[in-house]
């Protein structure tokens, strides 16, 4: 199939690689020069396990190229819209500007008599998108069938994620026709997928809107309530890491996305449990989704506990202090900075006055571009060297490997905070280590009760 995908970032150029790995012939278009030439160059503007080798290896089939020039993609049959949809700057809200300039331009260029194409809509969207985008369809004279079909990529297994999907949503037209049509398209896209049984649910606009941003919420509510778990372990000398343990054999409950820890971040979780709660209030339902509000302020309060905790060890005071923090992605395998418990953590400390010195095995390049402020190091060595604590804020394998013995000697204070829970506290503590968990090594016990 000749296919187009509107927007080259994290979703999008991996969903056009995937694509064209699919047998597709795939034009990526975007507006940033600098991403296209570097994408056809074969050169990924961010780090995406994976995807270097599938970008080259499709570039050069010759089934793949990425332009900034719009006409070149006005005879794809399938436009697939990847484009971002962040948190408006003071509001809940999703901006949605990129979807309607990438509806604009599609409207634009596509013919009038080559037959119906297809839009398929993937960036994550407030409710009713799709049924707005159908009626500017319509309304421009353009013979284009609107199906939504939400992503559930993770950034670091992003191509794995594509190439192998847990299940396959298209939210269709109400009108049959133009709903067989959606169908018939995407089908075809996703032939080489399907023969490998992967689910495939056929639901209106709506629902397919409302999958991916239910399912983005109750991920991040479990990953929420353990960490309000984690609090109370913290008041009670409680262990969060074997309680998430104890509750998760039951596999009603499952032991996935229960990591206590700085809690979640990134372009996702975070923006989209926002724009779910602004969608709400605008349906007049926001009383549903009321429970969002502390969802998310679990989620922040983990940031500011981690603050505090560091706090604490140097007496309350961060003048005159040297602090490590090891990790600035929101999540390993990743340089995504965007809404980072890590960075921000790490320039919480820095505004308080510490000497802060941070290091990220992906992020630090772009972390130098993002936060001047910040003294990026490229190594843990550097970044521990005579510091007073060290915090572990994004759970890099090679940060999980660390020998406690050897950076003992390094440092100044042997005081670590581990915010993702990912190191085995006895060893740290035996290496001499003053340790701290984010709901365990509290070092205190619960107050008796009355009985
Ligand atoms: C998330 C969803 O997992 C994807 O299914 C979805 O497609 C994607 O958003 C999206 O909407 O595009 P992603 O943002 O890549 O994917 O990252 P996750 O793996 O979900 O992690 C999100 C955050 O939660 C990270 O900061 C991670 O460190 C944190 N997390 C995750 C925890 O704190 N604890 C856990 O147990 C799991």
């Amino acid at each position: 199939m000749r296919i187009s995908v509107i927007g080259c970032g994290y979703l999008g150029a991996v969903h056009a690689a995937c694509m064209a790995r699919l047998g597709h012939d795939v034009i990526g278009l975007d507006v940033d020069q600098a991403k296209v030439t570097s994408l056809n160059a074969g050169v990924p503007p961010f780090y995406e396990p994976d995807f270097p080798e599938l970008l080259t290896s499709q570039l050069a089939a010759g089934r793949l190229r990425f332009t900034t020039d719009a006409s070149c993609i006005a005879d794809a049959q399938v436009h697939f819209i990847a484009v971002g949809t962040p948190q408006l700057a003071g509001r809940n809200a999703a901006d949605l500007s990129y979807v309607r300039s990438a509806v604009n331009t599609l409207i634009e260029v596509v013919g009038t008599s080559a037959g119906p194409a297809v839009i398929a809509g993937k960036s994550t969207v407030p409710v009713g998108t799709a049924e707005r985008i159908q009626q500017i369809c319509d309304e421009s004279g353009k013979d284009l069938v609107v199906v939504w079909n939400p992503e559930f990529l993770r950034e670091g297994f992003a191509v794995q994620d594509t190439l192998a999907p847990d299940r396959i949503v298209y939210g269709l037209p109400d009108d049959p026709e133009r709903a067989e049509i959606g169908r018939r398209c995407l089908d075809e896209c996703y032939q080489e997928l399907l023969g490998d049984r992967t689910p495939r649910l056929l639901t209106n606009h709506a629902t397919a809107e409302l999958v991916k941003v239910a399912a983005n919420s109750f991920l991040a509510t479990k990953i929420s309530f353990i960490n309000a778990m984690a609090e109370l372990c913290d008041a009670t000398g409680g262990d969060v890491t074997q309680l998430a343990e104890a509750i998760g054999y039951d596999d009603r409950i499952g032991r996935k996305f229960l990591r206590a820890g700085v809690g979640f971040g990134g372009g996702c979780l975070p923006k989209d449990i926002r724009a779910f709660m602004a969608r709400a209030g605008e349906l007049g339902v926001d009383q549903a989704l009321t429970f969002l509000r502390e969802v998310d302020a679990i989620n922040l309060r983990q940031r500011d506990k981690a603050v505090e905790m560091a706090s604490k060890l140097l007496g309350g005071r961060f003048v005159g202090h040297k602090v490590a923090v090891l990790g600035a992605a929101f999540k390993p395998n990743s340089d995504d900075l965007r809404d980072s418990p890590a960075l921000q953590v790490a320039q919480q400390i820095w505004s308080r006055g510490a000497d802060l010195v941070i290091t990220d095995p992906a992020a630090a390049d772009a972390l130098r571009h993002k936060r001047p402020n910040l003294q990026v190091v490229d190594t843990v060595a550097e970044a521990v060297q005579d510091v007073d604590v060290v915090l572990l804020l994004t759970e890099w394998q090679e940060y999980r490997e660390l020998d406690p013995v050897e950076l003992r000697n390094l440092v100044r204070t042997p005081n670590i905070i581990d915010g993702r829970n990912v190191l085995e506290p006895a060893r740290w503590i035996e290496a001499g280590w003053n340790y701290r968990g984010m709901g365990r090594h509290a070092n205190r016990t619960a107050t008796p009760v009355s009985l």
